[in-house]
C-alpha cells in the first residue's frame, strides 16, 4: 500500500490543488494533504481554517485525509509511513524550485520518492496568490477555487484593511 503526502501552504486551496488531490487519490491507496504551519509567511487563513476548508471540499474523496504539520516534510512522511511526496507541476518556472526540493528531500530520506503530476491545462496559470489578488479587488473567483473557499475569501476581503 502506497501512502502519498501532498504537502503545501494551501493559503487557500485552489481547484488546481483539488485536481492534483483527486488524481493522486486514483493513483495511491491513501493521500494525506498536509498543510505546513509556516510561521515565516503571513497567511490569509489560519492553519486550522485551511485544514477545515480542505476537509470540506475533499469530503467526497474517501481515501483522502487532511492534516497539518511543522518541521520537515520527510519527517512527517516517515511518521505516517508514506513512500511518496506528491507535487503538482504547472509551468516551467515551477520546475527549478520543485526539482531543488525533490533533490533536497532525497538527501534527507533516500526511501521517499517525489512524484510530480502535470497540472491540468486549465489550471496551469492558477496560484493561491493570484486568487487572493482577484478576490481582494472583488473579482470573480468561483471558477478558480472551491465554493466554500470563495465564500471565505469574499468574507475576508469584505472587512476593512485586508
Ligand atoms: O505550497 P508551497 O508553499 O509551494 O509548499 C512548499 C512546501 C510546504 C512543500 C515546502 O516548503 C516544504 O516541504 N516545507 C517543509 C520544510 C522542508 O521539509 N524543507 C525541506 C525541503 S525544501
Amino acid at each position: 500500500m502506497v501512502i502519498a503526502i501532498y504537502p503545501g501552504s494551501f493559503d487557500p486551496i485552489t481547484l488546481g490543488h483539488l485536481d492534483i488531490i483527486e488524481r493522486g487519490g486514483m493513483l495511491f491507496e491513501r493521500v494525506i494533504v498536509a498543510v505546513l504551519c509556516n510561521t515565516s509567511k503571513k497567511p490569509v487563513f489560519s492553519v486550522e481554517k485551511r485544514v477545515e476548508q480542505i476537509r470540506e471540499c475533499t469530503q467526497h474523496l474517501l481515501n483522502v485525509e487532511v492534516d497539518s504539520f511543522t518541521g520537515l516534510t520527510v519527517e512527517y512522511a516517515k511518521l505516517h509511513k508514506a513512500g511518496v511526496l506528491l507535487r503538482g507541476l504547472r509551468v516551467l518556472s515551477d520546475f527549478e524550485k520543485e526539482l531543488q526540493m525533490a533533490h533536497t528531500n532525497k538527501t534527507l530520506s533516500e526511501a521517499i520518492e517525489t512524484v510530480f503530476l502535470a497540472t491540468t491545462t486549465e489550471y496551469s496559470f492558477l496560484s493561491s496568490s493570484t486568487v487572493k489578488e482577484i478576490a481582494q479587488f472583488g473579482g470573480e473567483i468561483s471558477h478558480l477555487v472551491p465554493e466554500n473557499v470563495a465564500r471565505d475569501l469574499y468574507v475576508y476581503y469584505s472587512k476593512p484593511n485586508q
